[in-house]
């Protein structure tokens, strides 16, 4: 992240109070960011090759069921999965085969594939005042981002915010990549809970020693030299992983080929991340991808799915362990985790109202801003 930040300190100056107790409890504060975060973002439901051609799958963008459909020639269509009749469910499992018709298994109205054109209303005969043209399909809007699969909801969806910039991942062969291990696990905390305790690294000595023998600074309770107190910016860029170390790797070795486009400071820097409010965020090491998923499933659960993406040759190296690599970083998530549902535990608690936020924990402050901003209607 440290390419990305400005030349100033990033540290806040003042200790600003945190979102309110509600925020991470309250069902009617969650339905809200629902409709106001969820149903007018992009999120990220997964990697477009683990959308087969001449298959519908279902996926579910904040509290809306859709269907993520893949024509044979793997062109890509997404529908809400509701039937314009009475509406049942179109996709009733995980996965299932795509023809040219998506036919509904209730009253087995039929939808062109292609376009979503309601084409049978089977043993239904309607009058002449039915709008056949206004009971097809309701489309979603998709979009594929370094071959990640994006959905937003909206009527006029607006860019993917990424923090760390779209361009960030470039020097990757992000599309070529082929996932070769997922880790997926349900944990009993807000969905912002996760990302505030991503968002900060005074966590990090106490919850992470691993990861704080890898990157030195993280020691220090911080994610980049400019968070230091004192630091100016005359002072020069330092190596942020630990000395023989260049991947997130239980060794610090490079399980494979490192990416040849790869820029010398991106190289040295070890990591570069892409935050993607609200639905994941994107490590891009020298060797290696990681994509980390989050689910809202309720106001204090949320599904966390992590993904490890190889080149072709690194997966196909004889004796090759993919889990292996992705250790590494499932003790810092396991770790994360953890942490995450013990912050959400302690929320609960009525004495709790409000965090009182640190100047080192500026990107949470500047989160919390990005999420009311959306609730507020501001942005
Ligand atoms: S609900 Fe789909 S055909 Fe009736
Ligand atoms: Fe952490």
């Amino acid at each position: 992240m440290d390419d990305h930040r400005p030349p100033q300190s990033p540290r806040l100056d003042h200790c600003p109070e945190g979102l309110p107790r509600a925020a991470y409890l309250d069902p009617g504060w969650y339905a809200r960011e629902m409709e106001t975060i969820f149903a007018r973002e992009w999120v990220m439901v997964g990697r477009l090759s683990s959308f087969a051609p001449g298959t519908m799958r279902r996926a579910l963008v904040g509290t809306a069921p859709v269907i993520v459909a893949r024509g044979a020639d793997g062109a890509v269509s997404a529908w809400h999965n509701s039937c314009p009749h009475r509406g049942s469910e179109l996709c009733r499992g995980e996965e299932e085969p795509l023809g040219k018709l998506i036919r509904c298994p209730y009253h087995a109205w039929s939808f062109a594939a292609a376009d979503g054109r309601l084409v049978s209303t089977a043993h239904a005969v309607p009058t002449a005042d039915f709008d056949r043209a206004a009971h097809g399909l309701r489309p979603v809007s998709h979009r594929v981002w370094n071959g990640f699969l994006f959905l937003n909801l909206a009527a006029d969806p607006g860019g993917i915010d990424a923090d760390g910039g779209l361009q960030a991942l470039d020097n990757w062969p992000m599309e070529e990549l082929v996932t070769g291990h997922r880790w997926e696990v349900d944990l009993a905390c807000n969905w912002k809970a996760f990302w505030e305790n991503y968002s900060e690294c005074l966590h990090c000595p106490g919850i992470h020693p691993e990861l704080c023998d890898m990157v030195p600074i993280y020691g220090k309770g911080i994610m980049g030299a400019s968070e230091a107190v004192g630091w100016t910016p005359d002072q020069p860029a330092e190596r942020s992983l630990k000395p023989g170390a260049e991947s997130w790797t239980l060794d610090g070795a490079p399980c494979g080929p490192v990416f040849p486009g790869l820029t010398e400071a991106e190289r040295e820097a070890g990591y570069t991340f892409v935050t993607l409010w609200p639905s994941a965020y994107v490590v891009a090491h020298v060797d290696h991808v990681r994509s980390v998923r989050l689910v809202p499933e309720g106001p204090e659960k949320t599904r966390l799915v992590a993904e490890w993406h190889f080149p072709k040759e690194t997966l196909a190296q004889p004796g090759f362990d993919a889990a292996q690599v992705a250790a590494f970083a499932k003790i810092v998530m396991e770790q994360d985790g953890a942490a995450s549902e013990m912050n959400h535990r302690g929320i609960r608690s009525p004495a709790f109202t409000a965090a009182r936020l640190m100047p080192e924990e500026y990107y949470i402050h500047r989160f919390h801003r990005w999420v009311l901003d959306r609730m507020e209607g501001k942005a």
